[in-house]
């Protein structure tokens, strides 16, 4: 055989087993590199005549051509199968199922908050507003909290720069309310509140559903059939058990704390009391003609009760593992 042959066999053999295209330049060096099998043929010209260098050139130039043209097909086949290893790879196949948007749920102390308006709304109340950043008079003086009273003192109480307060209770509503609307009146008004206190069973900012009923006649029998009406509702129990227990506000007089039954024992759940008249008489209503109860709510407390959750600060991290229980 033609050593020229052999040498385009051999070529198109090396070509095909080079697997990428590093192992192709390498298989190239050898037989059109400088010290390549081809090379050597061309260098073997010069010692012929000129009529066979001729002839012999122009066959070492016919395989020069052929092993050339073996390399960009073999390189053309290499960039190839490269090129649908990628697509393989990255390949989106948009026939499949998209994943879907994950439903949100109702906070569940929102979901508490729900719960009690619509309870009172069913008992005739409305529900009221009031700014979250309150005056001295609003939060204290107009509810007959006198100016060396503890409640007032830094400790207790988030002062703003310029004398502005964080309201301690949403009692402050009551008065704005009573300003703004003659009796009878009868509202709730859930919302933030806020407190120097931070533990297991409190937070800095907190939540209190305040209420109040002021008519010719409401009494404190009144106030014990409203709340105990409504926490039995809530609950969904009839044989629930509330006690109200003498206690102290500057606001109300005479004053309760209101427990709940819950397992053998009992458990505070709101402040209340009948409406002390000097809270009336700040805000021109006459105590004579009128009267009622009011009540600040703990609906947090309830909200851990509801749904048996023993960290008041689990219902502020919004860690999404608790939330997502309450879609
Ligand atoms: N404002 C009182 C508190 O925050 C609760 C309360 C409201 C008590 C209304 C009596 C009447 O503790």
């Amino acid at each position: 055989m033609d050593p020229l042959e052999a040498i385009v066999d051999e070529a198109r053999r090396a070509f095909d087993a080079a697997a990428d295209a590093a192992a192709l330049e390498n298989a190239k060096a050898r037989f059109l590199g400088k010290a390549g099998a081809l090379t050597a043929q061309l260098k073997s010209l010069a010692a012929l005549a000129a009529d066979a260098r001729r002839e012999r050139g122009a066959a070492v130039n016919a395989a020069k051509a052929a092993i050339e043209s073996a390399l960009a097909a073999r390189r053309a086949a290499i960039d190839d199968a490269r090129l649908a290893r990628e697509l393989a790879a990255d390949a989106l196949d948009v026939t499949l199922p998209g994943r879907g948007a994950d439903r949100g749920g109702v906070h569940p102390l929102t979901r508490t908050l729900d719960r009690v308006e619509t309870l009172f709304r069913s008992m005739g109340f409305a529900v009221a507003q009031g700014p979250e950043i309150e005056d001295d008079f609003h939060n204290f003086t107009a509810l007959n909290t006198p100016a060396n009273h503890p409640a007032r003192s830094m400790h207790d109480t988030f002062y703003v720069e310029g004398g502005a307060l964080l309201r301690t209770h949403t009692s402050p509503v009551q008065v704005r309310y009573m300003e703004t609307h003659a009796p009878p009146i009868r509202i709730i008004a859930p919302g933030r509140v806020f407190r120097v206190d931070s533990d297991a069973t409190h937070s800095p900012m907190f939540h209190q559903v305040e209420g109040l009923w002021i008519d010719r006649d409401v009494t404190f029998a009144d106030l014990k059939g409203v709340i105990t009406e409504f926490l039995r509702r809530f609950f969904e129990r009839d044989d629930l058990a509330v006690r109200f227990r003498p206690s102290f506000f500057p606001f109300t007089e005479p004053s309760a704390e209101i427990d709940m039954s819950f397992g053998d024992g009992w458990l505070e759940i709101a402040g209340s009391g009948q409406v002390h008249p000097n809270v009336l008489r700040a805000v021109g209503i006459d105590p004579e003609a009128w009267q009622g109860f009011a009540f600040g709510m703990g609906p947090d407390r309830l909200a851990m009760l509801r749904y048996g959750i023993d960290d008041l600060r689990i219902f502020y991290e919004n860690d999404l593992r608790f939330l997502a229980q309450f879609r």
